[in-house]
């Protein structure tokens, strides 16, 4: 499956959100769509979903003009928005069977359906239970499942992995990887960590323009050899806190991790490159 972005250009008044987006989005991994908040990622991914119309620009769906016949792209999709529609007083299995009807699936196949997905997100035990006693990370595992109904062929999740524990981010990494191997998902985040190890594709976003697209292996080559981490006394306080990648304190004092060609002082010493640096880098790097 192909999703071909040409020229996509949106405006709110006077301010441009979408700058002339050109990228070609294939299934057989899962594409990551990264960027700080205000990047335009929420609204290049509800341009896609057809919910809101660009100014300019195309977009193709194997071939098919989606902007012109939104519903092509409606009877494939599968779209969680950033908030989570929320529905207190049904209870899992209902909800669920709700969103069934709505995307008009038979009653023996929801039922399946449900089933199965309640069990991979790990909320069988829950089904019956209502989604106001849920926490915030139950119920956003609710909403991908709701999402994945019907075996859309185009996923769309934006930032569904916000606010969750490290086992849920899990879970929803897994289930969305294993399924972008014959489908297009896309996942949108500003936590660049949360896609480290899943993202086959990864689009950087920022201020509207399209800064990256590529693989992560590719993005991390242009910071090879320009990671350096160095310690200082827990008292001290970091100062030049220029091309700074992250400070955290430890037992031994301040770790502080530095994007730079050379050493930034004699103590700092090379280390591995991790994704969080790259997309720093070039995040950083040009305006
Ligand atoms: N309905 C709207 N009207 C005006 N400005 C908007 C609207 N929605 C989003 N924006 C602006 O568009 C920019 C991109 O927002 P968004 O797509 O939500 O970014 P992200 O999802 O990357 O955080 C932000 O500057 C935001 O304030
Ligand atoms: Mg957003």
């Amino acid at each position: 499956m192909e999703l071909k972005i040409k020229n996509l250009y949106l405006n709110f008044g006077n301010k441009t959100i979408l700058n002339n987006i050109n990228i070609v989005l294939n299934s057989g991994g899962l594409i990551g769509l990264i960027g700080p908040n205000g990047a335009g990622k929420s609204t290049l991914l509800r341009v896609i979903a057809t919910i809101l119309k660009p100014k300019s620009g195309e977009i193709y769906l194997n071939g098919e003009d989606i902007i012109k016949n939104p519903q092509i792209m409606r009877n494939s999709l599968g779209y969680l928005p950033q908030q989570v529609p929320y529905y207190p007083h049904l209870s899992a299995v209902d909800y669920l069977q709700y969103i069934a009807a709505l995307k008009g699936l038979s009653g023996r196949k929801s039922k399946k359906q449900i089933e199965s997905l309640l069990f991979k997100f790990h909320l069988d035990n829950v089904g019956k239970k209502r989604l106001s006693e849920f926490s915030g990370g139950m119920r956003q595992r609710v909403g991908i499942a709701a999402t994945l109904l019907g075996d859309p062929k185009i996923i769309i999740v934006d930032e569904p992995t916000a606010g969750l524990d490290p086992m849920e981010r899990v879970t929803i990494r897994n289930v969305l990887s294993e399924m972008a191997i014959n489908r297009i998902v896309i996942l949108s985040t500003h936590i660049i960590s949360d896609i480290e190890a899943v993202a086959t594709n990864l689009v950087v976003l920022k201020s509207g323009n399209v800064l990256y697209t590529g693989s992560p292996a590719q993005l991390l080559q242009k910071v090879s050899n320009s990671v350096w981490e160095y310690i200082l006394p827990s008292n001290e306080v970091p100062k030049n806190l220029e091309n700074v990648s992250s400070i955290s304190q430890a037992a031994d004092g301040i770790h502080v991790r530095v994007i730079s060609k050379s050493a930034p002082n004699v103590t700092a010493i090379n280390v591995m490159p991790r994704l969080e640096d790259a997309s720093l880098a070039i995040l950083e790097g040009g305006d």
